[in-house]
C-alpha cells in the first residue's frame, strides 16, 4: 500500500492541540488514507519550514499560534475568509500554489447553529472583543441573519473599526460600543476576548443575558471561565447555557478535511470524545 497522505498542525507551542486526535478520527470513519501530525513551528523561520514541508511532500497544513498572520502573508491564494479575518488557519498544497483558509469563524457558527440547536436567524447576537477571534467570526455571523449584531470591546476604537468593515461587505444591524455603554439583551453572547488568560471577565453588565440565552466561551477546556461565571450569575431563570469553544475546535476541523479531502465528516464523535465537564 502506498504510504499516506501527510498532513499537520503547525504551532508553537503545539503539543497541547488537540487537532490530531480530530483528524485521526475523521480519518478513520471516512477510511482517508491519511497521516495528521503536530509539527512544532520555527520562531523566525515559518516560511522557509514550510518551503521544507512542502518539498517533504506535505499536502494541508492547520495553523494556530503564533503563525496565523506569517501563514497570511505565506499564501499565493487566500478565500475571502481569509482576506477579512487577516489571518489563516488552513493550508491546501497544491504544486507551487498555497491556497489558505480560515475556517474558525463558519466552525463557530456551525456548532452554535447545529450542535447547540441555536438558529442565529433573528436572534440578538452580542460578541465581546475586537481582536483577530471576533475579526473572524464577523462575516459568518452577518451571514447568519441575525436581528442585531453587536461588538463590544473595552478599546471601543477596534470595535468600531470591525463594525465598518461589516457595513461595506452587507447589510445588517450592525454596531459597536464598549462595555460600559452596552445596552439590551441578547439571545446569543459570545466571549471572543483573551480575558480568561488573565482570569477575568470582560466586564459585560449580567442585563445583557436574556433568560435561555446561550453563552459561549470560545476558548475550549477551561472549565468554567470567569466569563460563564457571570451568565450563570445573571441565570434569574436557570436556563442560561454556558458551553465552550469544544464544538467549535470540532467543526473548523471538519471543514478543512472536507477542504482537503472531499469528503465532509460526522463531528459529533469526535466533539463527544474531547468534551471535557464544565
Ligand atoms: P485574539 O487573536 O485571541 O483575538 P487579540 O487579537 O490580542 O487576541 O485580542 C484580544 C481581545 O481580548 C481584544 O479584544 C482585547 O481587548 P482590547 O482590544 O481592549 O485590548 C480583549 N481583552 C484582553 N484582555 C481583556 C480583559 N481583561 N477584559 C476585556 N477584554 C480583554
Amino acid at each position: 500500500m502506498s504510504s499516506p497522505d501527510q498532513y499537520a498542525v503547525i504551532g508553537n507551542p503545539i503539543a497541547q492541540s488537540k487537532s490530531p486526535i480530530i483528524h485521526a478520527l475523521f480519518a478513520k470513519a471516512t477510511g482517508q488514507h491519511m497521516e495528521y501530525t503536530r509539527v512544532e513551528g520555527r520562531i523566525g523561520g515559518f516560511a522557509q519550514q514550510l518551503d521544507e514541508l512542502r518539498a517533504a511532500g506535505m499536502r494541508g497544513m492547520n495553523v494556530t499560534a503564533p503563525f496565523k498572520l506569517e501563514a497570511f502573508a505565506y499564501a499565493t491564494h487566500r478565500s475571502q475568509a481569509a482576506e477579512l479575518a487577516g489571518a489563516v488557519n488552513a493550508l491546501k498544497f497544491i504544486s507551487n500554489e498555497v491556497h489558505a483558509e480560515n475556517f474558525d469563524g463558519v466552525g463557530l457558527v456551525n456548532d452554535i447553529q447545529r450542535n447547540h440547536a441555536t438558529l442565529l436567524r433573528g436572534k440578538r447576537v452580542l460578541l465581546l472583543g475586537a481582536g483577530g477571534a471576533v475579526r473572524g467570526a464577523l462575516l459568518p455571523f452577518a451571514k447568519a441573519e441575525p436581528a442585531l449584531l453587536v461588538v463590544a470591546n473595552r478599546t471601543v476604537a477596534k470595535a468600531q473599526e470591525l463594525v465598518a468593515m461589516l457595513d461595506k461587505q452587507m447589510a445588517v444591524s450592525a454596531k459597536a460600543c464598549s462595555f460600559e455603554t452596552l445596552e439590551g439583551e441578547f439571545d446569543v453572547v459570545v466571549n471572543g476576548t483573551s480575558a480568561a488568560l488573565f482570569d477575568q471577565a470582560p466586564a459585560v453588565p449580567v442585563s445583557a443575558f436574556a433568560p435561555g440565552c446561550l453563552a459561549y466561551e470560545m476558548a475550549y477546556g477551561k472549565g468554567m471561565t470567569p466569563f460563564l461565571q457571570l451568565a450563570r450569575q445573571a441565570d434569574k431563570s436557570g436556563d442560561v447555557r454556558c458551553v465552550d469553544g469544544v464544538g467549535m475546535l470540532v467543526e473548523q476541523a471538519a471543514l478543512a478535511f472536507e477542504w482537503w479531502r472531499g469528503v465532509r465528516p460526522e463531528t459529533l464523535e469526535a466533539i463527544s470524545e474531547l468534551t471535557v465537564p464544565l
